[in-house]
């Protein structure tokens, strides 16, 4: 008899704006990049898991389990991930997608969207304490997410012919620590956050008028503001400017910061193609093209 395998999946995000100044009721655009995946694997084992309530995976695996009430059952779990951690990219959600689906998988048990959403973000909440819900939500979303905090969130569609490529600068990123560093200084920073409030809107009416140079400019204008706040590193600021000195029609940085993931914008295929080799031979570790 072949062995049986639970197989759950999940893809991950990237934020276009509005990070930080989400926090303080602007609204933010996230996108799912649903070709960088995660997959999960469940497998029969000998022995009872252990579970480890600091981990986040752990965690998922144990509240699918516990849901189904079938805690006991021994098996182990596998994650196959072409998604950095800690880079802004949804890792810990994709993983606890993957996770949930992957036990439901194994035990030929439905499995409802808002079942899911509710077992993610109880695992979520485990691992950032406080977590908006963006990630969770654009990783289980095929559309792009505006989120509005304390009001909710609304899906779109992109259809624009754009490429994002997106540069990991292989440095973690410290979303909480640069949470912390805005709060600090948060009557200073106001100016800032409302500018980037204002982008978020112009680039969320730019997507539906299909106006890439707009948004492109938004996305540099942001990247500014975002270092005025003192959430960038030199590592992101100098990929940033390579992607705009090779044509790029906006970059930034993308997510919490001191850290992380920048993205760059272009209309051509082959642009980006020559922006993410530029991106590479700057130090990017890693560099992900997707179309918008
Ligand atoms: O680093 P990420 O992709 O998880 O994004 C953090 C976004 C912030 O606005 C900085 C924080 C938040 O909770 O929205």
């Amino acid at each position: 008899m072949t062995e049986k395998i639970g197989i759950g999946k999940a893809h991950s995000k990237i934020i276009l704006m509005g990070e930080h100044s989400v926090v303080y009721g602007f609204p933010a655009i996230a996108l799912p990049l649903k070709d960088i995946e995660v997959t999960c694997l469940i497998k029969e084992a000998k022995e009872k898991l252990k579970f480890d309530f600091y981990d986040t995976l752990s965690t998922a695996i144990y509240s699918a389990l516990d849901y189904l009430h079938i805690k006991d059952k021994p098996i182990s779990y596998e994650i196959i991930s072409q998604v950095p951690q800690k880079r802004g990219m949804g890792s810990s959600a994709a993983v606890s997608i993957a996770a949930i689906r992957a036990v439901f998988d194994y035990f030929d048990q439905p499995l409802s969207d808002k079942e899911l959403e509710i077992l993610v973000n109880k695992a979520e909440i485990i691992a950032h304490t406080n977590p908006s819900g963006l990630d969770a939500k654009t990783c289980l979303s095929d559309q792009a997410i505006t989120f509005i905090r304390n009001v909710g969130f609304k899906s779109f569609s992109v259809d624009l012919n754009a490429f994002l490529i997106i540069a990991d600068t292989g440095i973690h990123g410290h979303t909480r620590e640069a949470v912390n560093k805005v709060a600090k200084h948060e009557e200073s920073n106001l100016p800032h956050l409302a500018n980037l409030g204002r982008l978020a809107e112009i680039v969320q009416e730019a997507i539906t008028q299909k106006d890439i140079q707009t948004i492109g400019q938004a996305m540099s204008q942001a990247h500014q503001e975002l270092k005025a706040i003192g959430v960038s590193i030199q590592e992101a600021d100098h990929l940033v400017e390579v992607a705009l000195a090779n044509k790029a029609i906006g970059a930034k940085m993308s997510g919490g910061g001191l850290g992380g993931c920048i993205i760059a914008l272009t209309d051509s295929q082959k642009e980006a193609q020559a922006i993410s080799e530029k991106l590479l031979e700057e130090g990017a570790v890693n560099t992900w093209i997707q179309k918008l």
